[in-house]
């Protein structure tokens, strides 16, 4: 069953919501080059991750209006989006849900527009719900947003940073993952008139479970297949991501000296060499069980809210997170 569907969301309703933002963009018209290009990225598919997650949060609150909700929904969906737009432009990546990826199709400096005019839209239509004072909206275009941002930037900082420790990664991980998807369960909550003790354990469970999930397709670069990645397995490694299994694998002394020597020029052959070694050092393993501890942390959160029908969402989400990544 899809996720969607074992938390009982009409998908279609999300997208039209998000194809909605465009098509009533008062300053861009439906047949321009921005407009096709963020409709065809959306309509590409997706698991609507983050929205499904807004919507969950507001399932904590007494009073959820639908229309708030949903349009909250929509704008964190735009902000992944928008995001994903400048990450494959950074990673050379040509490919996105297995189809030519925005820059691909419009060249690099409309795609550098587009992303950027997203993120922006963003905070003029969240901007409508701070009329009321309430300053939660601001937390997904601003604060998450901006993490989004800052992780990327910490991450092209520590490009074959062979010294980059464990609380750098995972604060990495966390800006560039995580903290979204903790403000779309909170924001959802809110915005649903949700106590703040139960908005912030939200939070906390989707940081948890994000940063749960960035290890996970941390793995998948040295597990996934090309048609799986949409690019060559061993990419993160090469392209100087030091990623969790390979901070572990760099604890083996005989093993530290040949990850170190891979830089941007390395060849291929001797990169999936060390993606070898790495695989039968029992590195991926750790970091497998150190993404299932924080799954069990985030179920622990979740077993403390039994008072509320929605808790089961949240365990049908743990249960998604468990198999499955990005
Ligand atoms: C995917 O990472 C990328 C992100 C989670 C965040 C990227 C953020 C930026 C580029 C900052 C710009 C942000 C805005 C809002 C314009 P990945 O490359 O590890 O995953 P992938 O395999 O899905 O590409
Ligand atoms: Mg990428």
């Amino acid at each position: 069953m899809k996720l969607n569907e074992a938390l009982q969301i009409h998908l279609p309703s999300v997208d039209r919501e998000i194809v909605n933002i465009v098509k009533h963009d008062p300053d861009v018209s439906r047949s321009s080059v921005v407009a096709e290009a963020i409709t065809s990225l959306i309509v590409s598919g997706g698991k609507r991750l983050r929205p499904l997650m807004v919507i969950v949060g507001s399932r904590f609150g007494p009073s959820p209006d639908k229309k708030k909700i949903w349009r909250l929904a929509a704008a964190a969906e735009f902000i992944h989006a928008a995001s994903l737009i400048h990450d494959d432009m950074l990673d050379d990546s040509p490919l996105r849900r297995g189809r030519p990826a925005t820059h691909t199709q419009t060249g690099i400096y409309p795609a550098v527009h587009i992303g950027s005019y997203m993120s922006a839209r963003v905070v003029e239509l969240i901007a409508e719900y701070s009329a009321d004072r309430k300053r939660y909206a601001f937390d997904l275009s601003s604060v998450a947003t901006s993490k989004l941002c800052l992780g990327e930037y910490q991450q092209l900082k520590h490009a074959y940073d062979y010294d980059l420790t464990l609380e750098q990664y995972l604060e990495k991980s966390r800006n560039k993952t995580s903290l979204l998807m903790a403000a779309c369960l909170r924001i959802g909550a809110q915005a649903a008139g949700a106590d703040e003790a139960v908005a912030g354990k939200l939070y906390e469970f989707g940081d948890k479970l994000g940063l749960s999930f960035q290890i996970r397709d941390d793995l998948l670069d040295f597990t996934g297949t090309k048609e799986q990645l949409g690019k060559p397995a061993g990419s993160d490694l090469h392209s100087g991501q030091v990623t969790l299994p390979v901070l572990f694998a760099l604890e083996d002394a005989e093993l530290a000296p040949r990850i170190r020597r891979i830089g941007p020029s390395t060849p291929q052959s001797e990169v999936e060499g060390v993606i070898a070694a790495i695989k039968s050092s029992g590195s991926l393993e750790r970091a497998e069980a150190y993404s299932v501890r924080l799954l069990e942390e985030a179920r622990q959160i979740a077993a403390g809210l039994e008072s509320f029908e929605a808790q089961r969402d949240l365990f049908t989400l743990l249960d998604y997170f468990g198999c499955r990544s990005r």
